[in-house]
């Protein structure tokens, strides 16, 4: 498979990932735009080949296009996005303008490109999410906030870019050496006024903060390669497919089992309260109406993956059918759908069938 038509826009490249990533895809023969704030952070990469634009994600919508349209012209459409600008910050406007509209305004500006690109490997957007997307920290909620958003929208622009032939996914780093908790040149920045009544808080959280920075666990030029092995499903990700969401470093598994776990425990503790909410289920009187399927759906929680049961619930059910079929529907690989409901009228069932007859669900 050649991947020598690959252009990646690597946004954050002047350290950390961005910069691991921008040199290991330079090394594997790609193009690169690798963006960062000053244009001088970029000389190294640069120097390995790399075409170089300064880009600070906070800049408007407009002036990002501009600058993304003039590097598609010169370079061809992107195949490969990665949004790993972003940094620690105790403010909530200034952290959310960077980690979560900076990505989102790259996303607004890059696929409209991204869709002409014709290649014979998958075209994908990579955000960079935390495995503080899965938990919550004290002293640090607004990070942590700002990172789950970024793992919710790209779940959500997974499916919305998916007809379109395009994957996403949140890369979800444990901790990583890289200059993301300095505070001198860092990406770890205060707030300039801090409340007293959480100073022993703050004080504890930036202790253990320091004692982290450059003693982290993750090694950044590993990553990178275990990153792109998986943005170009080659390497330790050959034969496998894009993930919606890729932790990344033995810290992170702990974090999300432990989150995963606990999640569980919580719905069986209460499990009775949380279910006595309902509205009356519907299915009796609709069986008795014969109204089919359509009607005795009543709705769900969550999102319809490829599995082949799904509980009745509450309204909304049908639509998130309707629209999960369609995507599927519009897959070459997907001959035939059909949609049924278990001898309980518990549980819809959705088989999905490839051409060779065999189910996919
Ligand atoms: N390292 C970890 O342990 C870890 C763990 C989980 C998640 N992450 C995530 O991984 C991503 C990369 O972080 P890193 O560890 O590589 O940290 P890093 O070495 O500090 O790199 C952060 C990058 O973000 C760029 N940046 C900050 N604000 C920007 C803006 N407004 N516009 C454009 N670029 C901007 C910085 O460029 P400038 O040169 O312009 O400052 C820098 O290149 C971040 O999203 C972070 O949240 C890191």
């Amino acid at each position: 498979m050649s991947q020598n038509s690959a252009v990646w826009m690597i946004t954050g490249a002047s350290s950390g990932f961005g910069k691991a990533i921008s040199l290991e895809v330079l090394r594997r023969g790609h193009r690169v735009i690798a963006t960062a704030r000053n244009l001088e952070s970029l000389g190294e990469i640069k120097t390995m080949g790399a075409y170089t634009m300064s880009l600070d994600v906070t800049a408007s919508v407009s002036d990002i296009s501009e600058k993304i349209n003039a590097a598609v012209k010169e370079h061809g459409p992107i195949t490969h996005l990665v949004n790993s600008a972003g940094y620690m910050l105790e403010e909530v406007l200034g952290q959310f303008d960077t980690n979560l509209f900076g990505t989102i305004k790259v996303i607004q500006a890059v696929p409209p490109r991204m869709r002409e690109a014709v290649t014979d490997f998958p075209k994908v957007i990579a955000n960079f999410g935390s495995t503080a997307s899965w938990t919550g920290w004290p002293s640090s909620s607004v990070y942590c906030s700002s990172k789950w958003t970024i793992s919710g929208l790209t779940e959500g622009l997974a499916a919305e870019v998916a007809p379109f032939g395009i994957k996403a996914i949140v890369i979800e780093p444990g901790t990583f050496r890289t200059r993301f908790l300095g505070k001198a040149c860092g990406s770890r920045q205060s707030a300039g006024c801090h409340l007293p009544a959480y100073q022993k808080t703050r004080e504890t959280v930036n202790y253990y903060m320091d004692l982290t920075h450059n003693t982290q666990l993750g090694d950044a030029e590993k990553g990178a390669c275990a990153i792109v092995d998986v943005l170009t499903l080659t390497g330790v990700a050959k034969d496998k497919e894009i993930p919606v969401r890729l932790p990344i470093g033995s810290d992170s598994v702990e974090v999300i089992g432990t989150k995963c776990t606990g999640t569980i425990e919580l719905l069986g503790m209460w499990d009775a309260i949380i279910k006595s909410t309902d509205g009356k289920a519907s299915c009796e009187e609709d069986k008795r109406s014969g109204s089919g399927v359509r009607a005795s759906i009543t709705g769900c929680r969550g999102v319809l993956r490829r599995s082949s049961r799904f509980p009745v619930g509450e309204r909304g059910f049908q639509d998130l059918v309707d629209l999960e079929g369609e995507m599927l529907r519009r897959e070459a690989s997907v001959e035939r759908i059909s949609l049924g409901i278990d001898a309980e009228w518990s549980c819809l069932q959705m088989e999905v069938l490839s051409p060779g007859g065999r189910g996919l669900a």
